[in-house]
């Protein structure tokens, strides 16, 4: 063997070692200069898409520059939605302890064509990232791909888009909240016997995916339950919106006073419903009102399950804090997140809301049973 060949043949071996901790799906992205997630960072998480082998940009695009100050553009569906301006508040939150951030935020106040210009105006200032959580997936898809095209790293939130031309998606599994809020109400029907289990529906934004999710999800869930979509005897669009939910719940009340199941698919929703059940002379306390969201906020649904208005809603969360984190990771560690992040979710019920609420911090949080209050520790002196 000659000394050249040898020489070769131990080059092979050092690129060969060096690659062994990616596996093969990573293996390009690492040799363009991304770096492969690792476990801690998915915090919580689960992956269902994986990252892509080739990087989170177009394969044309070079690796993002390290800089002093990063600017990133945030592109709101409609921050007048309580669950919205939560999200921006935790973006900007997370945001605070990063010095080399700034966060640009837009509002397109539910109309596709103000988020459209909303992204363009984001990308004419030069951002360094786009977080977007689009208001309708089909309207919002080009700009996102041509922001993305433009290798600007996409992170959205939320609401999926058509195609997946994007860095990464982080959002909660609205098929498997749906699924549980239908298993719940098939549940509670039984146990009240309510044999006919009589269901309303009040829906969000039809362009949306997880009006779509929660409301297949649901009906997935009532089947687990032995009902079907038979039992779903009014089904309406709202918007996402309780201004619009209040008509809407007072004609399935006033065809239907004896509905049992009143299924909101997010709690500003469900709370619209209540006020018109309450409204059209309807024994409120008869009634199983559903929503989705549980912001721990004085009118978010951790209070409205304590109160006893809503009786089961869901933590859905904004995935705002991790946004900022995932930034972090493409923008100054260059590491490859996975396409899809899914985030979990929790029930809350009469049963665990007070729980629930000293976790989040909600109003109405009590100090663990056990753990002493200041007053208490001031006593036992
Ligand atoms: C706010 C909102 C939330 C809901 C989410 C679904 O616009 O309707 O209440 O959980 O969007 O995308």
């Amino acid at each position: 063997m000659t000394k050249r060949t040898l020489l070769g043949l131990a080059g092979v071996l050092v690129i060969l070692v060096a690659l062994a901790p990616y596996s093969a799906s990573q293996r390009t992205a690492a040799q363009e200069g991304w770096q492969a997630y690792t476990e801690d960072m998915i915090a919580g998480g689960t992956v269902k898409e994986d990252a892509r082998a080739e990087g989170p940009l177009p394969t044309n695009c070079a690796l993002p520059a390290a800089k002093d100050k990063y600017v990133i553009g945030m592109s709101q569906a409609n921050k007048a939605e309580p669950w919205r301006e939560a999200m921006d508040s935790q973006i900007a939150n997370a945001a605070k302890q990063y010095p080399e951030f700034e966060v640009v935020f837009q509002d397109a106040a539910q109309d596709n064509a103000k988020q459209v210009s909303d992204v363009e105006n984001l990308l004419t200032q030069g951002i360094d990232l786009l977080i977007i959580s689009p208001n309708e997936a089909a309207p919002l898809n080009d700009i996102v791909k041509q922001a993305w095209d433009a290798c600007v790293p996409v992170i959205v939130l939320d609401r999926n888009l058509v195609d997946p031309n994007y860095s990464m998606f982080i959002g909660a599994d609205n098929v498997a909240i749906g699924r549980a809020a239908g298993q719940y109400a098939a549940k509670w029907c039984k146990e009240n016997n309510r044999t006919e289990c009589r269901i309303a529906e009040i829906r969000g934004l039809e362009g949306a995916p997880p009006a779509k999710d929660r409301g297949d999800g649901f009906r997935m869930g009532l089947e687990d339950e032995g009902l079907s979509e038979k039992n779903i005897i009014f089904s309406q669009n709202a918007d996402w919106l309780r201004e619009r939910a209040v008509p809407a719940a007072a004609a399935a009340f006033q065809s239907n006073p004896d509905i049992d199941v009143l299924y909101g698919h997010n709690d500003p929703m469900a709370e619209g419903a209540y006020i018109a059940a309450q409204d059209a002379g309807i024994d409120v306390s008869k009634v199983l009102f559903i929503g989705i969201d549980g912001l721990p906020t004085p009118d978010g649904g951790i209070m409205s399950v304590l109160e006893g208005r809503i009786g089961v809603t869901f933590v859905y969360p904004t995935g705002g804090r991790q946004a900022i984190e995932w930034a972090r990771l493409i923008l100054e560690q260059h590491v490859n997140p996975p396409l899809w992040l899914v985030l979990p979710f929790d029930e809350i019920n009469p049963g665990n809301a007070q729980e629930i609420c000293n976790t989040f911090q909600c109003p109405n949080a009590q100090p663990e049973e056990g753990e002493a209050t200041p007053e208490a520790t001031e006593e036992s002196k």
